[in-house]
């Protein structure tokens, strides 16, 4: 949620700004801003809306200087408007500053600095950072990192900030706790981002700065400190994403691209995962073969799609190792009191890494003592840094807002860590493990021919997508997929879905189905126990009229009788069916977006990063 970007370097900084934030855009989207040290002085220049709006207005301005800071926003405290967008600042343009997180004490802070003469000119949390800031300058500070390092004493909450100061104009100074900021550092020249696909064009190396850390970026470098003054040597790392993976590629999204890149993806994931006799190799999971027999239960915790991937997960864990697997919300998980105690591995799955519901889950079960193993496609991410251990889905960067190639990465890892625990524990053979990678194996390629399938999809989507509802059912492996399948529509078509099992449609859901509800039901597996049932639950909805969309498999004769639309499949082992159907329901909600004329890369209301509570 919101991202930021700074530069400083000999280049006009307004245009590298813009760029970079165009590339976070995806993090929020309803105002951005800028503020540049120009020869006359600090300026400041934001626009409510799209950053389109800014760069029309900073074509007919130009806003020629260096260093300056940059923000994108979506909006926690305050609605989107001119007022409330970043910068902010304080004074006469003293202390300038862009944030992402949340100051929680902001209420008590603004309280304290308007008793002591501070005035207040929008409704957002942030904006007390660069009055303490000029609080404590006012107060005596020694320095502009002195006073940032007292005033962040004060505030409670989390931060990534870009701050500028009026008097010390060759600089911009960051800081960090709780939400993402990386420094990048290029051939003489230094940025800050939310993340390394913001400024990957430009930068070869790349610092992740950790939590109570400062960064001072001036004209000879970098210095990291943390909050008692202390100076500390960063680990310097070598960017390993190709600037390309952050562009589209001459595809008309960046959902569009991720949906075309799943095949790569899972075809990498399986290379780096399985040796010449299909034994799955995880060695970065670090785990024995004792801690997997020791172990006793199994809690996967997530958010959104993250989440329907920790159900399948559990599915494939309870069927592959015996173990006693449970999933949760991050939400909700944090807010409990969980039985989870040294025996239990704690699960943590994230495209970003950076969610706080699923970071403070993984916090609380620290201090549970279990071991944590995240499941996260972000190097450098908090997650990843607060593990024990990692399994990377390695999807390269994902932009746009609805996940799709994360989900069957993470979909793909947990069947390599179902197959691989469920040898470690004696649970499977080990010609069930080849049996299951060979099946395993196939999903790239069957992924392949959905796609090519993608024009009969669309021609479906544009007959359903203008009703008010859809209904997803799917049992078993597949309950999972027929949950972010409704997901994947409402969010970026707007048509309300509701994703259920199947099973579950007659004790509610069936009072919906008429002559004008479509519904979708995934019935895959014929070879399957629940194809019968999916069967019946479809004859259910026959028998009320419903408008049957069946994502079926190649050569079933069956649903042919019953349904109106039929998106067939290749056909695949039933566990990791999954995996391809979401494939055909991703390109089903894509195309009713479509239809609808949404912005399908940021969709509204949502950002990418769920930053905040
Ligand atoms: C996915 O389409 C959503 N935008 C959203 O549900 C997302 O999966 C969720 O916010 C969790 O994000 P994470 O994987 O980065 O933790």
């Amino acid at each position: 949620m919101c991202g930021i970007v700074g530069y400083v370097g000999k280049r006009d900084a307004t245009p590298l700004l813009l760029d970079g934030l165009k590339r976070l855009e995806y993090r929020g989207y309803d105002s951005g801003g800028i503020a540049v040290h120009t020869p006359d002085g600090i300026q400041i220049r934001k626009c409510m809306g799209r950053l389109t709006e800014l760069e029309k207005d900073l074509t007919a301005n130009a806003l020629i200087g260096r260093p300056g800071i940059g923000h994108t926003r979506w909006a926690t405290h305050g609605e989107p408007s001119q007022r409330n967008s970043h910068p902010h600042q304080a004074g006469a343009g003293e202390v300038i500053v862009v944030h992402n997180g949340i100051i929680e004490n902001y209420q008590e802070l603004k309280e304290q600095l308007r008793s002591a003469g501070h005035e207040f000119l929008s409704d957002t949390d942030t904006e007390v950072i660069p009055h303490l800031i000029q609080q404590e300058l006012a107060d005596g500070a020694a320095s502009p990192d002195a006073a940032i390092r007292q005033a962040l004493k004060k505030a409670r909450g989390a931060y990534a900030l870009g701050i500028l100061f009026k008097d010390d104009p060759d600089k911009v100074y960051a800081a960090r706790l709780g939400s993402p900021l990386i420094v990048g550092l290029g051939e003489d020249e230094t940025f800050i981002a939310s993340d390394v696909p913001a400024i990957v064009n430009q930068i070869q190396n790349v610092i992740y700065l950790n939590d109570g850390e400062i960064a001072i970026l001036s004209p000879e470098g970098v210095a990291i400190q943390n909050l008692a003054g202390e100076s500390i040597e960063p680990e310097i790392k070598p960017v390993d994403i190709a600037p390309e993976a952050a562009e589209m590629a001459g595809f008309e999204t960046f959902m569009m691209k991720e949906i075309h890149e799943q095949p790569r993806v899972l075809r990498s994931l399986l290379e780096k995962h399985v040796d010449r006799e299909d034994t799955v190799i995880v060695p970065e999971i670090g785990f024995s073969t004792d801690y997997f027999q020791q172990l006793r239960r199994i809690m996967i915790v997530s958010c959104g799609t993250a989440y329907h991937a920790a159900m399948y997960g559990k599915f494939l864990l309870e069927h592959l190792t015996g173990l006693a697997v449970e999933t949760d919300l991050g939400s909700e998980f944090r807010y409990r009191s969980p039985r989870i105690e040294s025996d239990t591995l704690f699960v943590a799955v994230s495209q970003s890494g950076e969610t706080a519901d699923t970071l403070a889950s993984l916090r609380l079960a620290r201090e549970k003592d279990c071991k944590v193993l995240s499941i996260c496609n972000v190097p450098g991410s908090s997650l990843v840094r607060e593990s024990d251990s990692v399994l990377f889905t390695e999807a390269g960067p994902e932009i746009g807002v609805a996940s799709t190639k994360a989900y069957t990465a993470q979909l793909m890892a947990f069947g390599l860590l179902a197959i691989h625990i469920g040898r470690a524990r004696g649970e499977i053979s080990e010609e069930t493990e080849q049996q299951l990678m060979k099946a395993l194996r196939a999903v790239p390629n069957a992924i392949h021919y959905m796609l090519e399938r993608a024009d009969d999809i669309q021609a479906i989507a544009d007959k359903h997508h203008d009703g008010p509802s859809a209904l997803y059912l799917g049992r078993r492996f597949n309950y999972p997929t027929a949950l972010e399948g409704a997901l994947k529509n409402k969010e970026i078509s707007y048509q309300h879905a509701e994703g259920y099992a199947a099973g579950e449609m007659k004790h509610g859901p069936i009072a919906l189905i008429n002559e004008y509800l479509p519904v979708i039901c995934i019935c895959t597996q014929t070879e399957d126990e629940v194809y019968e049932k999916m069967i019946s639950n479809m004859k259910e909805v026959e028998a009320r009229h419903g408008r049957i969309i069946a994502v079926a498999t190649d050569g079933d004769k069956v649903v042919a009788d019953f349904a109106e639309d039929i998106i067939y499949v290749p056909p695949i082992h039933e566990e990791f069916s999954p995996i391809v159907n979401v494939v055909a329901l991703q390109l089903l909600a894509y195309y009713a977006a479509q239809a609808r004329g949404t912005d399908i890369d940021k969709p509204r209301n949502l950002a990418k990063s769920v930053t905040v509570e």
